[in-house]
């Protein structure tokens, strides 16, 4: 076997050959790039064998830790079978029992699912599903074909998940390309669009979209939210009421709700999806990230039987879902999905999770004093801490101080990776996270935070 190229090579070859996601290539260059080569519960470990505490779960996916003895087995195990085989017109037992599993656990009502590979292309099915439903369903509402969304939502990278988002920053250069949508503001209560203040506002951020719903239902196929959290958008917390509002709007006036589960689905609210906080059915619920506990690519769109069978009839009715890709139904991801949920019942991991949720909250309780730290949002497992320039009128650090990618920079010198959102600092760690490992994680991020806002450069 060919000998491990050093550390300094793989360095240079990254910088020589490769392009990484939302990254600014040029300076990346003038950097030494950290190559994680191994992990082991909440920490990943670099081709020198340094640690780091894994506190965005390698992007949100991660759950019950790096190198989980369950997780590997069952990849390992499914391995000696097949690694894949197609979904187009043939089935395997993996993705057949996950399917069940899914609707198990699942929001009640959802019945059918269908796989993808990320959650952008679950997005896609979702919104392809609901165009193509009301054109089936009721032909003479075929002009059920827009979406309502919410301003900061991220639904993915793909045209038809940018669509429906609404980040300036990634979205803005692609304009030309999308489809029109309607977009409504969202329930950003530390910067409320209508400056008021929760709970005496009565969420009455909601009055627009009942308004927008209520005016133009006929051409909305679906409202398209990721529920309770906006997570890519700096982690925004709807208030409690608000989702299931959203639902009673969406079947009063016939129109399918679709929750973008991506992010918040597999505990990472407190619950296994955050919709069953609110005791909501979506008509369509993308899920991907968790599904597998953050080890292999997989994803799937869960909808209704009624629309499911919106899609019945003979071949030459042409009412197929003409969609697919490659790696649909995956045996090695829905072998390890499963061995996740597994995981899940057997090590009790959402009872387990509720009071390390508490403790968050609490080791966070001191944060609320530094000079610029703005706003703490927590949801379950997810937390958000938003930095300003100025505490008293909130006025953001301009995005070219880079205060956001500072902190992260010095949090990883102290052996913790965490990704910023421009100004906001994301933490989520593994639901597997001791309790001792948490303590260490906000410690680092609180020490990182005052050495970055406290420098003359910051502030
Ligand atoms: C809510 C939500 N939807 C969709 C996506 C896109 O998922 P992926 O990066 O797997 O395409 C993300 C990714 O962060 C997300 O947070």
């Amino acid at each position: 076997m060919a000998r491990q190229p050093s550390t300094k090579q793989l360095c240079d070859w990254d910088r020589k050959y490769l392009w990484h996601p939302f990254t600014q290539m040029q300076e990346w260059e003038q950097e030494d790039p950290l190559i994680i080569e191994k992990g082991k519960g909440s920490y990943l470990i670099d081709t020198d064998g340094k640690k780091y505490l894994d506190g965005t779960s390698s992007i949100w996916v991660n759950l019950h830790g790096h190198r989980h003895p369950t997780l590997d087995r069952a990849i390992k195990k499914q391995l000696d079978k097949i690694a894949h085989s197609t979904f187009l017109g043939l089935s395997n037992p993996p993705a057949i029992q996950l399917a069940r599993e899914l609707i198990r656990i699942a929001p009640k009502g959802l019945t059918r699912v269908f796989y993808s590979d990320n959650g952008s292309t679950a997005v896609e099915v979702a919104i392809k599903m609901a165009v193509q439903y009301w054109q089936q369903h009721r032909p003479q509402a075929g002009s059920k074909k827009t979406f309502l969304h919410l301003k900061l939502a991220y639904h993915g990278d793909t045209i038809g998940a940018v669509s429906v988002g609404n980040i300036k920053l990634f979205h803005s250069r692609f304009t030309s390309l999308l489809f029109p949508t309607v977009e409504a503001d969202p329930p950003y209560c530390y910067r409320c669009p209508l400056s008021l203040a929760y709970p005496t506002c009565r969420m009455a951020c909601l009055d627009p979209i009942e308004r927008i719903i209520k005016e133009r239902h006929r051409e909305l196929a679906g409202f398209i939210i990721e529920p309770l959290v906006q997570t890519a958008a700096g982690m925004i917390t709807a208030p409690p009421g608000y989702l299931k509002r959203v639902r009673e709007l969406c079947t009063k006036y016939n129109v399918l709700l679709i929750a973008d589960e991506v992010a918040t689905g597999f505990g990472r609210t407190g619950k296994m999806f955050a919709c069953q906080h609110e005791g909501v059915t979506p008509d369509l619920m993308a899920i991907s990230k968790g599904l597998t506990g953050g080890y292999m690519p997989l994803a799937a769109t869960l909808t209704t039987e009624e629309i499911y069978k919106g899609f019945l009839g003979t071949y030459e009715d042409f009412k197929t879902f003409f969609h697919g890709h490659s790696y649909t139904g995956n045996p090695l991801g829905c072998a390890v999905a499963l061995a996740n949920l597994d995981v899940f019942q057997r090590e009790k991991t959402l009872a387990r999770l509720q009071p390390k949720i508490k403790t968050m909250a609490r080791l966070l309780q001191p944060l609320w004093q530094l000079p610029h730290v703005g706003d703490i949002r927590q949801r379950g497992f997810m937390v958000a801490i938003e930095l300003v320039e100025d505490k008293q009128t909130r006025k953001p650090y301009p995005l070219e101080k880079r205060v956001g990618h500072r902190v992260t920079m010095e949090a990883r010198r102290r052996g913790l990776l965490l990704r910023p959102i421009g100004n906001v600092i994301i933490l989520m760690p593994p639901l597997s996270t001791s309790l001792p490992e948490l303590r260490r994680m906000v410690e680092i991020l609180r020490g990182a935070i005052t050495t970055v806002t406290l420098l003359p450069t910051a502030g």
